[in-house]
């Protein structure tokens, strides 16, 4: 049976960062079989559906549920520790808590305990990394599978600088990924992302052995970290003597072209930005990451040459809410005398976030074909939004407060593949 949804149907007929007239606002969306069927009047959309059953959601926005288009769902119980820089603070907490899935029961208890806090929080698609270990990447994909998700996740690949029992070999990284990549890849609504964590811990060998990987399965993507700080890229040199620059550590191992999807990617130089955008290859920016380490400003300009997503980089991020993520993103759009429009922030989150993944024809915006994941959004779920909204002469003086103030509890409904829900705590 059909569901008609009312409220205020947002939805992207183009990308606000190069089209002013790129968004849509209709009155119903109808789902059907997982699907989007059609937006529209609401009348007429009740009349040509005269079967399918009602929700009103009155004032409340219905969007694209939220994509992450980077999180580490293993650091999920470090969020928010407190620490100096990036290589300090994967030595004190992260690589200690990654350490604790060698126990898979543990990781079962994280991945589940992610995805209920990444729903309640809207968010509907997520690329994860995981840890070394392949019990980790099993964990991840079970929960997700069981949830209906259309999630994307790898095992990390780590062969030096690392700690005992967090490294793994070449040879043992192309092996259980490869493993992994068989058994997961096109499951459901499952992808496999071939995974080396960054250069400083991988191996040139490993570095080879996952471009080898990757082009055996050319459709997956492949993830890692790219010049999130300075002291990390005068690192990478060290290591990689003979490199031009942080980018060609990955390029010359295979490791760059479309489908390549780098995080942070802030302190580029002019060659590699070029390499980038010949290359087709997409960046994720991390905003409340990149305050919380102090990694830096990302340039958005960027998001007019390739795919640029948005992502929490939980927990290296400080919060899994991809509202709190525009907000920081605004606000670092504002450090770089970028000020982005609350129409390209929510584009970022959804159809910028599934383009970076290649996913833009399947998630990340409500149009008819497009699979039926959705958030339904209260636009006053603080007495502090809910003044600020009560003067908004449109939508986007409307929304921009929640963009800016809001979190958890403006989530008033998630739907996945066209079901509803029932969100902890809702
Ligand atoms: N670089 C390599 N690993 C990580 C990680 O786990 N988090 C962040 N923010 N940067 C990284
Ligand atoms: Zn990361």
């Amino acid at each position: 049976m059909a569901d008609l949804l009312l409220g205020q149907v947002l939805s992207f007929a183009g990308d606000p960062f190069e089209a002013a007239d790129a968004v849509r606002l209709d009155e119903a969306v109808v789902i059907e079989g997982g699907k989007i069927r059609a937006l529209g009047a609401a009348g007429a959309l009740r009349a040509a559906h005269p079967g399918a059953q009602v929700t009103d959601y009155g004032r409340s926005l219905i969007s694209a549920g939220f994509v992450d288009a980077h999180v580490h769902y293993p650091q999920t119980a470090i969020i928010a520790s407190w620490g100096k820089r990036l290589i300090d603070w994967l030595n004190l907490y992260t690589f200690p808590e990654e350490m604790r899935f060698a126990d898979p029961a543990y990781a079962a208890e994280v991945a589940a305990r992610y995805f209920d806090l990444a729903l309640a929080h809207g968010t509907t698609s997520m690329c994860s990394y995981a840890t070394i270990h392949p019990a980790s990447v099993d964990a991840f994909f079970e929960a997700a599978r069981s949830r209906g998700l259309r999630a994307f996740a790898g095992k990390t690949c780590m062969d030096r600088n690392a700690p005992d029992g967090l490294r793994d070999t070449a040879q043992s990284a192309y092996d259980d990924s490869k493993r992994l990549l068989q058994k997961w890849h096109g499951v459901d609504r499952l992808s496999y992302v071939i995974t080396p964590r960054f250069s400083p811990t991988s191996t040139p060998e490993q570095l080879a052995a996952m471009g080898a990987l990757w082009r055996e399965y050319p459709d997956c993507l492949m993830q890692t970290h790219l010049s999130e700080q300075t002291d990390e890229i005068a690192w990478v040199k060290d290591l990689f003597p003979q490199s031009r620059d942080y980018l060609d550590t990955y390029e010359t191992q295979g490791l760059l072209r479309e489908g390549a999807v780098y995080g942070h990617a802030i302190h580029l130089t002019a060659r590699e930005k070029s390499r980038l955008v010949e290359a087709g290859a997409s960046l994720v920016h991390c905003p409340t990451s990149n305050t919380f380490i102090g990694s830096g400003l990302f340039d958005m300009g960027l998001a007019r040459q390739l795919r640029v997503g948005l992502a929490t980089d939980t927990g290296g991020g400080s919060s899994f809410s991809m509202l709190r993520t525009m907000a920081a993103a605004y606000e670092v759009g504002q450090l770089r005398g970028q000020a982005l429009h609350p129409s390209q922030l929510w584009w970022l989150a959804t159809q910028g976030s599934a383009r970076a993944l290649r996913a833009e024809h399947q998630i990340g915006n409500l149009a008819p074909g497009m699979e039926a994941d959705l958030v339904v959004i209260d636009l006053a779920s603080t007495p502090a939004i809910e003044q600020a909204t009560r003067r908004a002469e449109d939508l986007w003086q409307a929304v921009f407060p929640t963009i800016m103030m809001g979190d958890d509890r403006a989530i008033c409904a998630v739907w996945i593949g066209g079901q509803r829900q029932s969100v902890t705590g809702r």
